[in-house]
């Protein structure tokens, strides 16, 4: 059978789905969005998600829309059923919904567009994270409202490629001097053992897998400070990792023409993503 997903109340194969060429989703990137793993059938951090999402559509006025975010599990459930998926990831995509002509002012009553599906993304093997990755960095040059989690996306995009085309896993960005955030991930560093992330702000996302490593690296005893990381702070850093909900702990051992650790992963960026298996298989 062809995979099912979830549009506007209606569970359908992926192929079927349509919507209309008026949607604001469409015209404008108007709407929110979330990523949420599923791992052994079991829904991620489904709570911290959620709460994420309230609030990127409580900042896009979006927060008395008819559907209830509440919903999601049980469409989440029915779909892992309908498609036996065990270890996935689930997109879920509101958008402001479908207006008659194409203008920027919405209506105060307009239905939401939602859609749910699932997305087998890569995941990295322990080995693949044992050698790591490189990256770039680049200015920052997305809007200063990065804490939504907005569908509009042209900027990282952008950003994500420029890595891509250049033989880079991520691009990480620099505003102000200060690191904000990865194209599509949140970033860690240590130096003297000491692990430092940006503190959150509007320049970033507050990543769900970010907020997790910093629980289970305190729980362990270590020491982690959310606070500015300049661009000097980036290139002397003696670990560079980063973070997001598809692949939780990447390595970067070069940036540009910068080697970190001389080329080798550190020890902290591989005990915390030993942490994070260890708390997926006990979730
Ligand atoms: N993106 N920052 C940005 C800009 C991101 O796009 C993401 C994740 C993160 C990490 O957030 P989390 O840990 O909650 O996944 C940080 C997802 C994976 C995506 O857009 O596909």
């Amino acid at each position: 059978m062809e995979e099912q997903i979830y549009l506007n109340g209606a569970y359908i194969p992926r192929t079927n789905a349509n919507i209309s060429i008026m949607d604001r989703g469409f015209l404008f990137g108007d709407g929110v969005y979330e990523l949420i793993p599923l791992y052994g059938k079991k829904i991620f951090l489904l709570d911290k998600h959620l709460k994420r999402l309230k609030n990127s559509l409580n900042l896009v006025g979006m927060e008395n829309s008819d559907f209830d975010i509440n919903n999601i599990e049980g469409i989440i459930k029915t779909l892992v059923d309908k498609n036996k998926y065990e270890d996935y990831f689930f997109y879920i995509h509101i958008t402001r919904g479908v207006q008659n002509t194409r203008q920027h002012i919405y209506p105060e009553k307009i239905k939401p567009t939602v859609l749910i599906m699932g997305e087998n993304y890569p995941v990295f093997n322990k080995d693949e994270i044992a050698k790591g990755f490189t990256a770039s960095m680049q200015s920052d040059f997305r809007w200063t409202k990065s804490n939504i989690k907005s569908i509009s996306l042209l900027g990282s995009v952008l950003l994500k490629n420029y890595a891509s085309q250049n033989g880079f896993y991520e691009t990480l960005l620099i505003r102000d001097n200060k690191l904000t955030e990865g194209s599509a991930s949140n970033v860690f560093i240590v130096k003297d053992n000491k692990i430092f992330t940006p503190k959150l702000s509007v320049d970033l996302l507050p990543g769900v897998t970010r907020d997790l490593l910093i629980n289970l690296l305190r729980e362990n005893g270590l020491d982690v400070f959310e606070k500015d990381v300049t661009e000097s702070d980036l290139k002397i850093a003696d670990e560079v990792w980063c973070c997001s909900s598809t692949n939780f702990v990447v390595p970067i051992i070069q940036i540009d023409d910068i080697t970190i650790n001389n080329g080798i992963v550190g020890n902290i960026a591989l005990r915390v993503y030993d942490l994070v298996r260890n708390f997926i298989s006990a979730y």
